[in-house]
């Protein structure tokens, strides 16, 4: 994935943004389509609009993009989903806006458990500077998906939709879609109003998975169909159904063709099941909604017949209406009409004189927002923005410099003149690791009255042009490394008393205008590499572990991306929408969620503003950052061990919010494992999935570095396969194939889900780590290599990796690490779980796992292999196969290996037939009775005979590390680390 966690090289920027903009053209329509999270640069299509997304690298600068969880992807889910950036803030400027347009503004927010954490955020967000919603994800899945649409006036040539962390976990956002609205459409939307969407219904089609949008629509409003045939019934037309002139909402002819009449109905009949339920939200306690009802004569009548109708909300009359024959008819709120209660029920009966019963082609519901915050001055927000990229500022500069006022940006002091716009009147930025020159935009924040950049890094001379802000009356510029002298403005300034400046520890800076010389070249710059030896060394030795974590960074950028590679086709209309908030929130059979909701939505208070803040300011990279101090906290002074590995130990710690974590702490006095350490940080940020054990948040304080991870309450595989688990139980036979299984996918993704595939080079059941549902997740990704398939020579290493009795034998042969060679030590794995034995066994004789299985297994006894502590109790032809498979995966070759899609796949029937047994389908600890599957592993196996020289050759060579047999805690401790020419093989 192309995270952009650090900020990526200017160039690059603007590269991309080049890229971007050129995809993110409006289309014909003026239609704009952001897939958020998409990686690369290419457009992505929707199979079913035909209309085009482009990925969002060129729109925001920061957050990273993840994938959703495998479980939650499904063949027909829209490919937009996929994948999602998470944000910290915010933010996405969809560009070339005609500013003072109407737009209709549509993100979608489908959660996925992109993070592995199936833990649902709540968060807020802004169109601009003003709030639109609180998006409140209820499930992972599409069912949980939220849609967001406003139609808002756009006072700017650009737009951002900003995404707010309030606190309740990350936000993140799956798509963006803007269309242009003519401004005589939906008129009650203005420059200082709003109109969020409730619900828009068709009323009358037969197909409740008929979605219409764009293109029978042409402003792709997106129209969800209201279907149930025991309340009323439905008449329809084939013929065009016309807008008026100067319709004020142009309904399309596909939603008006349809409509709904009283069952059986009379004149006085009336539809009376129509109805919204108010929704309430922290920040929009009290709100107020906008009806609109859409009405067209379907029939063609008798001169004779009326059909009038009469409908009133909550009772309250609201209009009379005569339907024109196939004319798009409607009634609509002028203004916020309705507020103050919990259900607004339709009801649409005719008048006296009408002969007819009455009907119902549409209705949509908007609440309303308030957009009458301003951003700040556009030139200070170009001069702070310049400002930031030119330093690569790493605050929470994101969105609107001073709004909303609560997520100013950090350092920034702003003015809220009532009347106008805000302005930037201070900055702060001294301690922030500002590098070059002093931009001149500087002088371009004309009301700035305090600029405080002391203790960087600037170098060059102080702009003159600073001496023209009227009303700066602070300047800080101590300890940098400006040179030259002080501007003859700044110094009149100074001495006339406007302005108090600090310059002291700029050791080149010439401070008594009368004496500054130019340089002169020799001595002076040879006096100035004798300052500065002394100082680079002292710059290196405390930069070392910083310049690893860059180099580290920079290899992340080009280590490729993870995806999830099954295809999806998408469905979008039609699952999609069906269970988004557009249905969801809206009219009819929703009452129970209804309730649901609107308890809780009045009963949940929530942090705001200072809060929101700090919860914003502590994100990093995408992940918590902590401090030693915290770690202290978490862990109670490191009260509880977990474990103990060669970089240090793993403590037990708990959140503020009461998640458990585990704390794996880099032991300060080990000078060992920096690389690994960082290594594992970096991957675990990049990739994610249900199976690999998932990283919170990382430490680097000083010389104090941990990972903060996931807890694992269960412990390592090896523990519980030695009897060490809970309650000093087994293992089950089903529990084991959901281990095999778990970790197989894990291992899966790393090759398959990530381009280049990701090498683990240290698969054990140390490992494979279990959580209180004994959920299996691969750990310890020190060892961990990108992979590429097409030029091996590139990722040659010179040292061997992994642990006795696991290592790959070609593997160690080359020194080439492939994803086979995961695969071979995953079939160590698999047979420890079917024997329950340790790798290298010393009993009768010497002897890897796989030699020992290979050799008993020859004898056709399946039974001779069998962990006893699973007393029988498992379907044979599973454990069979599974012996099978790991028999492959530890083939000497690695071309006769199965891959780990294979092993997945293979894995599933076995857990199949298992589940057969247990259910009561399956054969209980019965023999395989001559099943054709057990003769073809035992005619394998048999045929593969000349494999045991071969075996014992790799198993020598295990020995002859001269390593201890039989696994230990300290994990660490066992990894081989040889260079190349020491290695010797037969
Ligand atoms: C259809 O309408 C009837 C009558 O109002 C109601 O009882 C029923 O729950 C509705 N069915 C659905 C699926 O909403
Ligand atoms: C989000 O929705 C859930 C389920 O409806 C509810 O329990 C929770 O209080 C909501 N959160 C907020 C902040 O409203």
């Amino acid at each position: 994935m192309p995270t952009r966690m650090v900020a990526p090289s200017w160039l690059l920027l603007i590269g991309l943004a080049i890229a971007g903009v050129l995809q993110a053209q409006p289309d014909s329509n003026g239609f704009i389509n952001v897939d958020c999270g998409l990686p690369g640069t290419a457009n992505s299509m929707d199979d079913t609009t035909k209309l085009s997304y482009a990925p969002d690298a060129a729109f925001t600068d920061s957050g990273s993009n993840h994938n959703i969880s495998a479980e939650f992807v499904t063949p027909t889910l829209s490919k937009r989903y996929l994948n999602l950036p998470r944000r910290r803030a915010q933010l996405l400027h969809a560009p070339i806006l005609v500013a003072g347009l109407k737009y209709l503004i549509r993100a979608e927010f489908m959660y996925g458990s992109y993070d592995g954490l199936n833990r649902l955020p709540v968060f807020d967000v802004y169109t601009g500077v003003n709030f639109w919603s609180m998006v409140n994800v209820t499930s992972a899945d599409l069912n949980g998906m939220v849609t967001l649409e406003a139609i808002v006036v756009v006072p700017d040539d650009s737009a951002q939709v900003c995404l707010v962390n309030t606190g309740s976990g990350t936000p993140f956002i799956s798509s963006l879609e803007l269309r242009p609205l003519k401004s005589s459409i939906y008129p009650q939307a203005s420059t200082t109003l709003g109109l969020v969407l409730l619900g828009r219904r068709n009323l009358g089609p037969t197909d409740a998975t008929d979605i219409v949008r764009y293109p029978d629509d042409p402003h792709d409003r997106v129209w969800t169909p209201l279907v149930n045939t025991t309340a009323w019934d439905t008449i329809s037309t084939t013929s065009t159904v016309q807008n008026y002139q100067n319709d004020e909402f142009e309904a399309p002819s596909k939603v008006m063709q349809t409509a709904i009449t009283p069952l059986n109905g009379s004149s006085n009949s009336s539809i009376d099941e129509l109805f919204w339920y108010s929704e309430l939200q922290p920040k929009d306690p009290t709100p107020k909604y906008i009806a609109i009802m859409y009405f067209s004569e379907l029939q063609l009548l008798p001169s004779s017949a009326v059909r009038d109708l009469y409908i009133t909300i909550n009772d309250v009359f609201w209009s009379t209406f005569m339907p024109d024959y196939l004319y798009s008819g409607y009634v609509g709120d002028q203004t916020p009409t309705w507020s103050g209660s919990d259900r607004y029920n339709i009801s649409i009966s005719t008048t006296a004189n009408s002969t007819l019963p009455p009907i119902i082609n549409a209705v949509e519901v908007y609440s309303v927002i308030s957009t009458t915050n301003v951003a700040t001055d556009s030139a200070d927000v170009s001069a702070i923005t310049d400002i930031k990229v030119m330093y690569r500022v790493q605050k929470n500069w994101m969105g609107d410099p001073c709004v909303p006022k609560s997520f100013a940006w950090d350092g920034l002091t702003c003015n809220y003149p009532i009347s106008s716009t805000p302005t930037i009147t201070g900055v702060n930025i001294s301690f922030s690791g500002l590098n070059g020159d002093m931009s001149s935009s500087f002088a371009d924040l004309k009301g700035v009255q305090y600029l405080d950049l002391s203790y960087n890094n600037l170098t060059g001379s102080i702009p003159d042009a600073l001496s023209q802000l009227t009303s700066l009356k602070v300047l800080n510029l101590s300890s940098n490394q400006l040179s030259g002298s002080i501007p003859y403005g700044l110094l009149k300034r100074i001495q006339d008393g406007s302005l108090t400046m600090r310059y002291d520890d700029n050791p080149n800076l010439c401070t008594n205008a009368a004496s500054c010389q130019p340089p002169v070249k020799g001595k002076k710059s040879k006096l100035a590499v004798y300052v500065a030896v002394p100082l680079v060394l002292v710059v290196v030795i405390i930069s070392v572990v910083a310049l690893l974590f860059c180099f580290l960074q920079r290899r992340k950028k080009q280590g490729g991306t993870c995806m999830h590679q099954m295809s999806a086709s998408a469905i979008f209309p039609t699952q999609g929408v069906q269970s988004t908030r557009l249905m969801f929130v809206n009219l009819y059979h929703v009452h129970r969620i209804g309730d649901v909701r609107l308890s809780h939505a009045s009963a949940a208070p929530r942090p705001q503003g200072g809060d929101t803040h700090d919860a914003l300011s502590s994100l990093n990279l995408g992940n918590r950052r902590f401090s030693y101090k915290e770690l202290e906290m978490i862990t109670n002074n490191f009260e509880r061990v977990l474990g103990q590995g060669g970089f240090g130990k793993v403590y037990d710690g708990f959140l503020e919010d009461g998640t458990q974590v585990a704390v794996k702490l880099r032991s300060q006095y080990s000078n060992q494992g920096v690389k690994e350490f960082l290594l594992e940080a970096q991957i675990l940020t990049r990739i994610h999935h249900k199976n690999l054990v998932s990283m919170i948040g990382y430490c680097k304080d000083g010389q104090y570095m941990a990972l903060v991870y996931e807890y694992m309450s269960e412990g390592a595989l090896q523990e519980q396969l030695a009897g060490n688990g809970r309650n000093g139980r087994y293992l089950t036979w089903w529990q084991r194939l959901r281990i095999a299984l778990d970790s197989a996918q894990g291992l899966e993704y790393l090759h398959k889900g990530c381009n280049p595939p990701l090498i683990h080079r240290d698969v054990k059941a140390t490992n494979i780590l279990l959580n209180t549902n004994l959920e299996a997740k691969i750990a310890d990704f020190g060892f961990s290599k990108a992979f590429n398939h097409g030029n091996e020579a590139q990722i040659s290493t010179n040292a061997l990796v992994g642990t006795p009795g696991y290592v790959d034998p070609e593997y160690q042969a080359t020194l080439q690490p492939t994803t086979k060679s995961d695969v071979y030590s995953f079939g160590v794995v698999m047979l420890e779980l079917v024997t329950g034995k340790p790798t290298i066994l010393s009993d009768p004789e010497p002897a890897s796992i796989i030699q020992w299985v290979r050799r008993r297994l020859a004898r056709g006894n399946i039974e001779d292999v069998v962990d006893t502590r699973m007393r029988g109790e498992y379907e044979v032809n599973s454990v069979w196969k599974v012996a099978d498979i790991a028999l492959k995966c530890t083939m000497q070759e690695s071309a006769q290996r199965p891959t780990m899609t294979d092993v997945v796949a293979q894995l599933r029937e076995c857990l199949e037939l298992e589940e057969g047994r247990r259910t009561g389908g399956g054969t209980r600890g019965s023999f395989y009775a001559g099943s054709s599957n057990n003769n073809a592993n035992l005619g394998y196996y048999d045929s593969q005979s000349t494999d045991a020289s071969q075996i014992s050759t790799a198993f020598e060579m295990e020995h002859n590390f001269g390593r201890a047999v039989g696994m230990g805690t300290d994990e660490k401790g066992l990894h081989l680390q040889l260079v190349n020419s020491s290695l010797q093989y037969p």
